[in-house]
């Protein structure tokens, strides 16, 4: 049978789901609403939607994928809202109205720091409690990767900060965090974070 992915991106995949799936271990319920930005064609919409009890709102810049996710939805469950989003604008929702917000493998595309810091901050204002986020970290192994493939002429590199960095930008915003774990550590740069934020700060 052909497959979508490849047989590693199949590894990964499951290995992403099976990290958020422990952190959810770790959240207080309920958690009433979430909110999944951008959330593709939905790779994390049953698990989502099985934590939220009274609603998933699910944002991606792109009509067609957040169509996909419907189409590949079934009807039963607590209600999953779409919602065409630029990230790089001021969400559309109110402060403090998501018990948990999920960013996942978006970080690592944003070229521009204070696109980034933006994105941070309106996170940060949408929710009230948890975040769910990916990204890719700078480690001594990438970056001499990186230093590699300048020199064999590759033009095109992904931002990486290091944890410390990474963390401090949410720390800014009153959120902390709570867990973190590598994809799949040593090997594959990515990293997921669940934050809490701290309402007596804001
Ligand atoms: C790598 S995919 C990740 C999707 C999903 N979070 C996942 O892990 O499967 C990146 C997504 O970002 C969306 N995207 C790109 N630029 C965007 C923007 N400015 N605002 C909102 N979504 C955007 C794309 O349409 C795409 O669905």
């Amino acid at each position: 049978m052909r497959t979508r992915y490849g047989r590693s991106q199949m590894f990964i995949n499951w290995r992403e789901q099976k990290i958020v799936a422990g952190m959810f271990e770790l959240i207080e319920r309920p958690l009433r609403r979430i909110l999944d930005v951008p959330s593709g064609h939905g790779r994390f919409t049953p698990q989502l939607r099985a934590a939220a009890s009274e609603g998933l709102v699910c944002g991606d810049i792109s009509v067609e994928r957040l169509k996909a996710l419907v189409d590949a939805e079934s009807v039963e469950g607590p209600p999953i809202e779409t919602v065409e989003i630029d990230l790089f604008k001021p969400l559309p929702f109110d402060t403090g109205e998501f018990d948990l917000i999920f960013n996942f493998r978006f970080f690592q595309h944003i070229k521009r720091e204070e696109l980034r810091d933006q994105l941070i901050e309106e996170l940060a204002r949408v929710c009230k409690r948890y975040m769910i986020v990916s990204f890719y970290e700078k480690t001594a192994i990438h970056s001499w990767q990186k230093r590699y493939w300048r020199r064999a002429g590759h033009k095109r590199t992904m931002p990486m900060p290091s944890r410390e960095q990474f963390f401090g930008l949410f720390e800014k915003q009153g959120c902390r965090v709570m867990a973190h774990r590598g994809v799949i550590p040593g090997v594959h740069a990515q990293r997921i974070v669940l934050f809490e934020k701290d309402n007596q700060i804001s």
